[in-house]
């Protein structure tokens, strides 16, 4: 018998991620014939962009390993890319190319030596991967309101005092905006404060942007445009482009943080070696700036919009305080105050909630525990993708002059039947 390191077993959600486990369960639900309505799994619903099906299959054939940090070419469109919106300095960054951003924050919780700061709530994955590298988490307080999701300056200063003090060594800041669980993102001003106290103390931000360009309004904003030598960017195609499977993510790495892209190849070349041929090549593609490139994801956005839009309304018109998301795909709403008032049947924990969901309403979604919330925390996410993406998208183009969120139950009825689903559920509770 191996046995299996406590890094491993020990943590909970490392067995297999809360994500993966709710799509696991809905599968299962479904065979079993039940009508389920999945709103746990966080899968962008477009079909893949035709331009970049053809480039993948025009290069099929290309079999070789590439260079460990990527193609070339790849990286000075990403690079250029990033110009392109933000600003960035190209000569300014490393790119580094990897089968999804999600391994390049592995890579980089492992490769920056020290403890993580780290907001709640936050991505599922985050704190597992701290725990596999045997790494300290130290948590960092986050408020929530329609303007967005907000760190204090001086509370997150505070706390890199205080954990220096208790002889803990806070070297990074792993934030991601737009967010996942919250849907919010992190106002600008806020941005700018949080960038100031990092270059004061030296703190390495890792700024999970993989849902950037999804953000409504057209305002894609980064931290790397205020601290642009400490910070780390990570990104890919799985959210604006609906590329999860693809496996493909870039890191934009500061030049000036001495030693730390050739550290991540380094690891890249002893794990991963490099990303498909034909995946890389068609994401020069992805960045290039092609028109229709460029309208898929502006039509998608569009969508996500009012889709986001039309739950959280929903919600808040069952008196489930809900805030509309910024940015992405998903919904955090809060049943705190409505079960305090509840006379029957209210859940105690957010997974008691979860369950009443999935058994009574046959809909799935995520408890607040799974993105670090106590378990008293009466908070869900909510993914809003459950309807067929590609006609979502003929729906949208066909009626774009007058499209808004009354237009989601044409195209998204399963989204529509859920809220209704959370309505029956709170009436429950009366
Ligand atoms: C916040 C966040 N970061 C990173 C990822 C990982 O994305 P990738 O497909 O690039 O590994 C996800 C995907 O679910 C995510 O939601």
């Amino acid at each position: 018998m191996q046995r299996i390191s406590p890094k491993v077993s020990l943590t909970p959600a490392v067995t297999l991620s809360p994500t993966l486990a709710a799509d696991a369960l809905v599968n299962q639900l479904r065979d079993e014939g039940r009508e389920i309505y999945h709103m746990g799994f966080g899968q962008a619903p477009f079909p893949a962009p035709s331009r970049l099906i053809t480039a993948v299959r025009e290069h099929a054939h290309e079999k070789a390993y590439l260079p460990v940090a990527g193609l070339p070419e790849l990286r000075t469109a990403v690079a250029k890319h990033q110009h392109r919106l933000l600003g960035t300095d190209v000569d300014g960054v490393d790119v580094l190319v990897a089968p999804g951003s999600k391994l390049i924050i592995y890579a980089l919780q492992m490769t920056v030596a020290g403890d993580l700061l780290l907001p709640t709530p936050s991505w599922v994955s985050y704190a597992p991967q701290a725990a596999m590298l045997g790494q300290n988490v130290i948590p960092v307080s986050a408020s929530l309101s329609q303007n967005g999701f907000s760190l204090s300056a001086n509370e997150l200063e505070q706390t890199i005092l205080r954990s220096r003090k208790a002889g803990q060594n806070p070297t990074k800041l792993l934030i991601n905006y737009p967010s996942n669980p919250t849907g919010l993102t992190i106002p600008v001003d806020c941005m700018q404060e949080i960038a100031q106290v990092c270059i004061k103390h030296n703190i390495c931000i890792i700024a999970d942007e993989i849902y950037g360009r999804l953000t409504f309004n057209g305002g894609y904003r980064s931290i790397s445009e205020f601290a642009p030598d400490h910070t780390v960017v990570t990104t890919g195609l799985s959210k604006h482009l609906s590329l999860g499977g693809w496996r493909l993510g870039v890191g934009i790495i500061p030049k000036a943080i001495e030693g730390l892209f050739d550290a991540l190849s380094g690891v890249a070349s002893e794990t991963w070696s490099c990303v498909a041929a034909p995946i890389q090549i068609a994401a020069i593609d992805a960045y290039a700036g092609h028109d229709d490139i460029e309208t898929f994801i502006t039509d998608s956005t569009a969508i996500h919009t009012a889709v986001t839009q039309f739950v959280a309304g929903e919600l808040r018109r069952s008196g489930i305080a809900c805030f509309d998301a910024q940015g992405g795909f998903y919904v955090w709403p809060d049943f705190n105050a409505l079960a305090a008032n509840a006379k029957n049947n209210q859940p105690v924990t957010s997974e008691d909630l979860a369950k009443q969901l999935i058994t009574q309403e046959g809909i799935v979604v995520l408890p607040g525990t799974a993105f670090g919330e106590a378990p008293n925390q009466l908070l869900l996410r909510l993914s809003t993708c459950d309807y067929d993406g590609a006609e979502a998208l003929d729906y949208y183009r066909a009626h774009k002059n007058e499209f808004d969120i009354s237009h989601v139950s044409q195209f998204a009825p399963r989204v529509s039947n859920a809220t209704q689903g959370f309505k029956a559920l709170v009436e429950n509770w009366q």
